[in-house]
């Protein structure tokens, strides 16, 4: 099944943006000015002018980013863990407004209706920005968020001072935090002494997302979705927060399929991220190219963090059939497509590593499209396995496709 993707934002949006920042930027300039934030994302000091970082974020990095929360609300969607009320969002380090855009884009296109969405951050002049933003898209009939509906103010990622305005005790349904942690990690790294190791980085995240679940409160049938870099070491640290959420009394309910050891944790290389198949727009390629950034495909590593229990799963799998995830791009090899893979497996829970998933090309040769083909199937995909697949426990970790043992 591959990810429910968004078209990407269109050219209205980019002439809404634009008159949101309210100020001309050479097209020459901002790629320039791309790529210092970028590099400022990636922990490099830059010397870089408030105004012109927030019109970079504006301009290039929410027509970007804005596409990392639908896939995960749309897994929450298709298994129908999302309430059917009208949802309140809570967005926690919004910035200019990526996640808030995403998830009102995505709700509304899997059939759910948003009550309220709340911005949060500690910079008051991204906020500012984040509400010119929204009016003028609400302005041109691209959003349908009333202003009433909208709500913004200072607040905390670290759990001190979470959300909270008056009035917004209500629990939330929907959480957002998206490319905040690392950061909040990195200003109190830079504030102490000893670097902290992958182990203890983890051990902060979990402590964040739960003083999130559970002071903000997040209701009991809501999600939190946490969104990082596709970056080896930020990815690891998600996998690793996963098992002491789940130890801790809430529920993580994506990427992963299962409850057993995170098989991306056991080869030091490996780091579980999606990549999806949605492009820059076209008004944006220029941009990208002038400073150094893909424009093609992109790449994020998550968590879905419940209070009540349930994994994801295929929603249209085969019943008893096992639901599995590519952790891996697919690779052709002579003769041969392969992938990794995660699934639950029979036998003991300890750490292994990820299954090999290998589909014979001459084993699909002439054969129906209605088959489906590992060559077709991209990183992040879910997929459903006949169970009988599955390696018994002393059994090698390869897993042989055929043409009916399996379903996209
Ligand atoms: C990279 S931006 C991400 C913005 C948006 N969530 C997105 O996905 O595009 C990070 C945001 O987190 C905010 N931030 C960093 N530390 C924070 C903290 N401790 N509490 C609240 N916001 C924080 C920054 O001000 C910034 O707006």
């Amino acid at each position: 099944m591959q990810p429910f993707v968004l078209e990407p934002l269109s050219d209205d949006f980019a002439r809404a943006l634009v008159r949101a920042v309210g100020r001309k930027i050479e097209a020459r300039s901002l790629p320039a000015l791309v790529e210092r934030v970028s590099r400022k994302y990636l922990g490099e000091k830059q010397a870089l002018a408030k105004p012109d970082e927030l019109a970079a974020r504006a301009l290039f990095f929410l027509p970007r980013d804005v596409h990392k929360v639908v896939a995960p609300l749309a897994e929450l969607s298709r298994s129908g863990a999302l309430a059917a009320r009208p949802l309140r969002v809570l967005d926690v380090g919004a910035g200019v407004g990526a996640s808030s855009l995403g998830a009102l884009l995505a709700l509304s296109a899997l059939g759910h209706s948003v009550a309220h969405v709340r911005c949060v951050d500690e910079d008051h002049e991204a906020l500012a920005l984040l509400r010119k933003v929204f009016d003028a898209l609400r302005a041109d009939a691209l959003i349908e968020l009333a202003s009433s509906a909208l709500s913004v103010g200072a607040g905390s990622a670290d759990g001190a001072n979470a959300l909270g305005a008056p009035g917004n005790s209500e629990p939330w349904d929907v959480m957002l935090v998206s490319n905040v942690l690392t950061e909040v990690l990195r200003s109190e790294d830079a504030r102490s002494e000893a670097p902290r190791d992958e182990a203890a980085r983890a051990e902060r995240v979990a402590q964040l997302v739960l003083s999130l679940v559970h002071g903000a409160p997040l209701a009991e049938d809501g999600a939190l979705v946490l969104i990082e870099p596709a970056m080896h070491a930020d990815a690891r640290v998600l996998q690793r927060a996963r098992t002491i959420i789940e130890s801790s009394g809430a529920f993580v309910f994506a990427p992963c399929t299962h409850g057993g050891a995170c098989p991306m944790l056991v080869r030091e290389r490996d780091w579980c991220h999606d990549d999806v198949s949605v492009d820059l727009p076209p008004w944006l390629h220029e941009v990208a190219r002038g400073a150094g950034l893909r424009y093609q495909g992109l790449t994020y590593s998550y968590l879905t963090v419940r209070r009540s229990a349930g994994r994801v799963k295929k929603h249209d799998a085969r019943e008893g059939w096992v639901s599995a995830r590519m952790v891996g791009a697919v690779r052709e090899t002579k003769g041969k497509r392969e992938v990794f893979l995660c699934a639950e497996e029979p036998g003991p829970t300890e750490a292994r590593e990820p299954l090999r998933a290998m589909q014979l090309d001459r084993a699909i040769k002439g054969a129906a499209e209605t088959v489906p083909k590992l060559g077709d199937c991209a990183r992040g995909e879910l997929v459903a396995l006949d169970p009988a697949l599955l390696p018994n426990e002393g059994e090698g970790r390869t897993v042989r496709l055929g043409v009916s043992d399996w379903e996209r």
